[in-house]
């Protein structure tokens, strides 16, 4: 009989893995950029939360953006410094604890500002979200500058002067784009809020920035930079990228546990779910890398839909194509899955949780945690 193939023997199924040397790659690209560039670059924890990597991502970064107070505390827990926080509205019960625990506290609207603007701590530097109402991201699910967007204050609703007070700007309408969006983005920015760029002490161009993609072209960033900056001298720029920070810098893995079959369509169920582990994949929706298989099923003899372990229908993937048939005990490898998967799993159906690892700077394994039955039951009553 065949032996099932294994990628990993050390590593337990199913598995979150980051790699260090992709982490350590995105990172000095990013702090090329900050260099070259005189920018403030952040990790936005609401993609990329892997706070075991915190001190070592602090000596490339300036920091990390926040949104909410578990990820304002985790920054300051786990890097040693304050946050930049933006929340769509800031809760009573909170907001002195967060404002304590942030640098930079931006407002969704003015009404927010007008709240709180008493509570401010000395040293915590306020300002505004403002919505360009510009976008090239085709996805509504995940665009800010949508018509009717509850995100940011549009130029109609802005008071005529930055009220006393606020210091910084941010604008966050991109999403896995590159310098050319931002270019029109940054456009479109000047034209409506002139005006307030030049009352503002910092700007903060969000997220969305691939910087760390292949065929991103860092040298166009660095020059639309720092042209932005002969016109803004006075601002300091700030941009807070999730996706950067761990882009293609890890894997989920994972493990064959049945092949059933329904009218010549076959499925290898996964001991993960898509729901679950990796929402992105059903909600954008999108088809993850697998390695060894192809995206297109027509390129190779053997096809088979990957299957999640829940019981809702739509757990799955179309199919892929493969060189061999699977079999149960099969290693799969689904690439890329270190942003907005950890941070967006769920307990969903009660299945387990990936354990958290990853393959230090030598490529050797270590386990850093499993997710216990405890973590299901106590988010329960
Ligand atoms: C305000 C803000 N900043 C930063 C980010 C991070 O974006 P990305 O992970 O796409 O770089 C987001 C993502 O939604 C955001 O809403």
């Amino acid at each position: 009989m065949k032996m099932s193939r294994k990628y990993f023997t050390e590593i337990p199924s199913p598995c979150f893995v980051h790699e260090e040397n992709k982490l350590l790659n995105n990172l000095k690209i990013l702090d090329y950029v900050r260099k070259k560039a005189q920018v403030q670059i952040l990790v936005a924890l609401k993609g990329y939360a892997f706070w075991y990597y915190f001190p070592l991502i602090k000596k490339y970064l300036d920091g990390a953006s926040a949104s909410s107070l578990f990820e304002a505390k985790l920054i300051n827990e786990e890097m040693g410094v304050k946050a930049h926080t933006y929340c769509p509205a800031y809760l009573d019960e909170e907001f002195d604890e967060i404002a304590k625990l942030s640098k930079h506290l931006t407002f969704n609207s003015i009404a927010q500002w007008e709240k709180y603007n008493k509570r401010i701590p000395t040293g915590t530097s306020c300002g505004l979200r403002i919505n360009p109402e510009y976008s090239e991201i085709e996805v509504a699910l995940y665009d800010p500058a949508i018509r009717g967007s509850r995100l940011g204050i549009v130029r109609a609703m802005m008071p005529e002067n930055l009220p006393l007070g606020i210091e910084g700007l941010l604008f966050h309408v991109m999403c896995e784009q590159d310098s050319y969006v931002l270019e029109n983005v940054l456009e479109q920015v000047q034209t409506k809020f002139h005006h307030y760029l030049l009352q503002a002490k910092w700007l903060n161009m969000g997220g969305g920035h691939w910087i760390t993609d292949d065929n991103y072209n860092v040298e166009h960033l660095i020059a639309l930079l720092n042209n932005f900056h002969i016109r803004y001298p006075h601002l300091i720029i700030i941009l807070e990228p999730g996706e950067a920070i761990g882009l293609d810098s890890g894997f989920l893995l994972t493990t064959v546990q049945d092949i059933v079959e329904n009218n010549g369509i076959k499925t290898a169920i996964l001991d993960v779910s898509f729901s679950a582990h990796m929402p992105d994949t059903l909600e954008m929706p999108y088809k993850p890398i697998v390695r060894d298989a192809s995206i297109d099923p027509a390129n190779k003899p053997y096809s088979y839909r990957l299957g999640g372990i829940t019981c809702l229908a739509g757990d799955f993937m179309d199919e892929y194509g493969f060189d061999e048939p699977l079999k149960c005990g099969d290693q799969l490898i689904i690439d890329d899955m270190i942003n907005y998967t950890m941070v967006k799993t769920t307990l969903f159906n009660g299945v387990k949780h990936p354990h958290i690892g990853i393959l230090d700077i030598d490529n050797k394994f270590k386990l850093l945690r499993s997710i216990p039955y405890e973590h299901y039951k106590y988010r329960l009553s």
